[in-house]
């Protein structure tokens, strides 16, 4: 996709993106900004590509007594009248030099959050999942002679985020029918050092959160929800984003929806909050935006922070995707249930349970293979898939198995039974939106045929009729 900014044109490599798509980013960045309405849609047509009228927009909006003219002027008492703010530094694109990037992208970063929030009182934009959980962990005030306690089976940045602050994660086990956190274990290993629970919405299930909840009061533990995989998902009809204390989520290309790369982190408390919007930016106490609002350039630096702010192009395409975000979830949702109905009668393999309480987004769709019924291993299994052209995969080999934790925290095999258990017979199917209904089908079709060819006893033709 080609967008023209200003005078430059900039390619932005995000897949196969229609002239129309390019539009709906344009077009869709303006709903809501900063608060304001909607904008003209005249204005964006022409192969979507003027986001400079977008920037004109927004600061409309930022300033619609219109621009500040003259501050020099009062100070120096002199004749001379600014026509317009001069800004000491200027984007390298536009013809239009009178737009600060900065003061842009944050107007960006507060929209995308904001139509972001899920129902919580606040959500902070981030440049990733793993920078979201980072934050929230800093944020919490973990470091050094803390423990954090996270499921095994996750993706290795649910427990990074911990070792960044210097803390330590405590290994839990997960259930073997679902792969979300064993309750049993997170009681068994909280101890004095307990500082928080990070529970993980494997698969896109939430987790137990009622309970995770009242047990983390118990111990006066914050509660992180890492929820990366789960947007879109809800538990006893409450909305994800809502039901830790932190909710964090990934908005890489391969989820519910993306930014590209991006995080979001939402939470009920304004004090949280301000400490991440001060890590995201370099632990500068003051944003571009309320730096301009107060005439000041003054700021201070009051903690170690990151540069782990999202661009205004990156929220641009995530308010146009918002959109699509709840056709997208229930085509998974859909798919879903396809496999759910035509692996029914199969006892070779068995899909994750989802508990009544809750309604999964489907991230992944993940297999548990029953050994006792099969001649073949994982690994053979999973070699005969990929040979039929099915990319299925593995998700993910135990964090405390990982070199790194083994050899920095002495972690390894018998920690965690039931995740290592796991592993060994796990396989995610193929799972997306742009899946056809013929590709759901030949997944199905490949599977019975690799189950059967390795099937310890004969298949049944009853199994073979619920096609
Ligand atoms: C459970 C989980 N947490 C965190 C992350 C990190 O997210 P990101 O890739 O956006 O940094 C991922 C990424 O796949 C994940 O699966």
């Amino acid at each position: 996709m080609e967008v023209n900014i200003g005078t430059a044109r900039i390619t932005l490599i995000l897949g196969d993106i229609t002239e129309q798509e390019t539009d709906a980013i344009v077009n869709a960045a303006n709903p809501g900004l900063m608060g304001g309405g909607g904008v003209d849609g005249a204005i964006h047509r022409k192969g979507g590509t003027e986001i400079l009228k977008e920037c004109k927009f927004i600061r409309q909006t930022l300033y619609p007594e219109g621009l500040p003219t003259g501050k020099a002027v009062a100070t120096s008492g002199g004749n001379l009248k600014a026509k317009k703010v001069i800004h000491t530094v200027g984007p390298i694109w536009g013809e239009e030099n009178n737009r600060e990037p900065e003061l842009l992208a944050e107007a960006y970063r507060n929209s995308l959050a904001l139509a972001l929030k899920m129902g919580a009182g606040e959500a902070v934009a981030v440049s990733s999942g793993t920078a979201a959980l980072h934050t929230a962990v800093h944020a919490l005030g973990i470091g050094r002679g803390d423990e954090v306690i996270v499921p095994a089976m996750t993706f290795a940045a649910s427990a990074n985020c911990v070792v960044y602050e210097g803390a330590t994660p405590v290994f839990v086990d997960v259930e073997p029918q679902s792969l979300l956190v064993d309750m049993d274990d997170v009681k068994a290993k909280i101890t004095a050092r307990t500082r928080a629970i990070v529970a993980v919405d494997y698969a896109g299930q939430p987790c137990d959160y009622d309970r995770l909840y009242s047990l983390a009061r118990n111990y006066d533990l914050a509660l992180v929800a890492d929820a990366c995989h789960s947007l879109g998902g809800t538990y006893k009809g409450r909305s994800v984003g809502t039901l830790a204390d932190l909710n964090v989520f990934s908005l890489h290309p391969v989820k519910a929806m993306t930014t590209g790369e991006g995080g979001i982190i939402t939470t009920e408390s304004f004090e949280v909050a301000h400490r991440m919007r001060c890590f995201r930016n370099h632990g500068v106490t003051s944003d571009h935006f309320q730096r301009d609002q107060q005439g000041s350039w003054y700021y201070e630096m009051v903690d170690l922070g990151y540069n782990y702010r999202l661009s205004d192009l990156q929220c641009a395409l995530g308010l146009s995707q918002l959109q699509k975000l709840s056709n997208w979830v229930a085509r998974r949702r859909k798919i879903a249930r396809r496999y759910a109905e035509a692996f029914s009668h199969i006892a070779e393999f068995e899909p994750l349970s989802i508990g009544p309480d809750t309604e999964s987004a489907y991230h992944l769709y993940v297999i548990r293979l029953n050994s006792t019924s099969l001649s073949a291993d994982r690994a053979q299994i999973f070699a005969a898939l990929r040979a039929e052209g099915i990319g299925v995969n593995v998700h993910y080999l135990p964090v405390h198995l990982h070199p790194f934790y083994r050899e920095r925290f002495g972690t390894g095999p018998g920690l965690c039974p039931w995740a290592e258990a796991a592993y060994e017979s796990i396989l995610s199917l193929p799972i997306f939106p742009a899946m056809s209904d013929d590709d759901v089908e030949d997944v199905i079709e490949a599977l019975w045929k690799v189950v059967n060819t390795y099937a310890v006893k004969t298949r049944s033709a009853a199994v073979a009729g619920t096609r």
